[in-house]
């Protein structure tokens, strides 16, 4: 991991430029991502075999629109425009852009593909591609060849100057283009003759050395929830620190039935000594007096960075690691030029000591990966995740009291228990049940009721940047029905299959 990565992507602004580089990885090469201001100074140093311009948010045509530092284009280095990197591209060059922002181009879409090497490869000549964009190239700039086109309407879907510059309006790194992935590849293998410079192996090697390079002799507290991310993590640190390492469980009175006990077997696996800290009470004193989503995110990760700091006080650590990802790193705003969607726990605590996250540019499919070089139980690698906030996030428009969060725990294991006997469980990548405390009328025995529903979602991605809501079966979703609202206090059970977008994977 010493080398620089050979494959540079200029952030413009987009929610997927993370996944153009996990997809990257996928195929077996590593990438940086950078804002244009920096890409523009890492340029002066590196050599880089390829560059791709990411997607953006904003329109070409508007004053302040993410600009691409000029050296990307005095260099003799292959380029691939994205979406917004097309425009960009083509408006540069002297083409036409046309925004039509009352019509903008969203979802699924078909394209011909045309005669060139990008496409080298693809077996059909007309593919589902996934496009999300409010500006199209109405008129390519001169000496640029259209190399795909829309069937029904001939819109200008990519093109090429034949030596240098590529440039594709859908996103080839969207799981919902069909070969994106090859498409990806004919660039990066074929065009900038780059070499596989990622494995797992490597990975894990690598952040071992930069851990013990900081650390050096040094104590340090893990937070632990046993999930994937944590408990890879720690297995990947505990030989660097031995018993200099505590990995630290905040029970905060949000976790689900039985998840103590699989945190405790989880820290086993990892090898780690682990602390688990009684703290319910400090949560439900904090979050008890708000609904608000974002009040109750940031009450909460107040009250966990506190406790952290007490801890690492306690055991004398200089310095906390934590297993974020680079998804908790779009989302709260940190990466790049991403937008703020929600405040994740664990980024931004502003502990008053150091902090580490070895995995703050990797995807949950690739700390999977890590897991399984590591030999770690499929139990803990393919573990579904589960929110820091935990249940406080899914009590959903009422204070989360310790009675709310008791009836959905309840739900929560009625449900699991269902969806695991009927072998769905494994199948989706996470399931959400919320208490929806809006009250609705019911009858049970021969009584009115007046009381709080159960929501269920379930969804299936790879990455969480976009999520597919998964339909259970109708006699499995009748079983689920029936079940939750045995409980006195639930009257209705909802379904939501919303995708994401427009709806984020939890509640709130
Ligand atoms: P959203 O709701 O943003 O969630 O689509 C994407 C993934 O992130 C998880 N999530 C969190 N994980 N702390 C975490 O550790 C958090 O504050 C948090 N919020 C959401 C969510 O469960 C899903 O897997």
């Amino acid at each position: 991991m010493e080398t620089q990565p050979k494959l540079l992507i200029v952030d413009l602004g987009s929610q997927y430029t993370m996944v153009i580089a996990r997809t990257l990885r996928e195929i077996g090469f590593r990438s940086v991502i950078l804002s244009s201001k920096k890409a523009g100074e890492w340029l002066k140093k590196n050599q880089p075999k390829g560059i791709i311009l990411s997607g953006g948010s904003a329109s070409v045509t508007d004053a302040n629109a993410p600009e691409v530092p000029s050296c990307v284009f005095d260099i003799d280095v292959p380029v691939l425009g994205i979406c917004y990197g097309m425009q960009y591209v083509a408006q540069r060059f002297g083409g036409q852009i046309r925004s039509h922002h009352e019509r903008r181009e969203y979802g699924k879409a078909t394209v011909r593909l045309l005669d060139d090497r990008l496409f080298r490869g693809v077996p059909e000549r007309e593919i589902v591609v996934w496009a999300s964009h409010g500006d199209s190239v109405v008129d390519m700039p001169q000496g640029f060849e259209m190399i795909a086109e829309s069937p029904a309407t001939d819109a200008i879907q990519a093109m090429t100057d034949g030596t240098r510059i590529w440039a594709l309006q859908f996103h080839p790194e969207v799981t919902h283009t069909k070969y994106g992935k090859d498409i990806l590849a004919n660039f990066v293998v074929g065009i900038c003759e780059c070499e596989s410079d990622w494995v797992a192996a490597s990975v894990i090697d690598g952040i071992r050395s930069e851990v013990a390079s900081v650390s050096s002799g040094k104590r340090a507290i893990i937070g632990f929830s046993g999930g994937v991310d944590s408990t890879v993590l720690s297995a990947i640190v505990a030989p660097v620190f031995g018993k200099r390492l505590l990995a630290l469980c905040i029970d905060t009175g949000g976790l689900r039935k039985d998840e103590l006990a699989e945190i405790r077997t989880n820290a086993k696996y990892a090898g780690v000594y682990l602390r688990v800290v009684r703290a319910a009470k400090r949560f439900q004193l904090a979050l008890s007096k708000t609904h608000d989503a974002e009040t109750k995110r940031k009450r909460f990760k107040k009250v966990y960075g506190r406790i952290l700091e007490e801890e690492a006080k306690r055991f004398g650590a200089e310095f906390i690691m934590q297993g974020t990802l680079a998804t908790d790193e779009i989302e709260s705003g940190k990466a790049g030029n991403a937008a703020l969607i929600k405040s994740h726990h664990n980024v931004g605590l502003g502990l008053k000591m150091d902090e580490l996250h070895p995995f703050r540019n990797l995807f949950k499919y690739e700390v999977r990966d890590l897991g399984t070089e590591l030999g770690l139980p499929s139990s803990v690698s393919h573990r579904q995740p589960f929110p820091g906030p935990g249940l406080y996030v899914r009590v959903i428009g009422k204070p989360a009291t310790a009675e709310r969060l008791s009836i959905l725990r309840w739900a929560d294991a009625e449900v699991t228990a269902i969806l695991r006997k009927h072998g769905i469980y494994d199948d989706i990548s996470q399931l959400v049940v919320g208490l929806l405390c809006v009250r609705t009328v019911g009858i049970k025995g021969d009584g009115r009721v007046y009381e709080s529903s159960v929501v269920m979602r379930a969804v299936r991605t790879l990455d969480f940047m976009t999520v597919t809501g998964y339909q259970i079966p109708e006699d499995v979703r009748r079983e689920i029905t029936d079940a939750v609202t045995k409980h006195r206090r639930i009257v209705r059970v909802f379904y939501d299959e919303t995708n994401k977008p427009p709806a984020t994977t939890e509640l709130e």
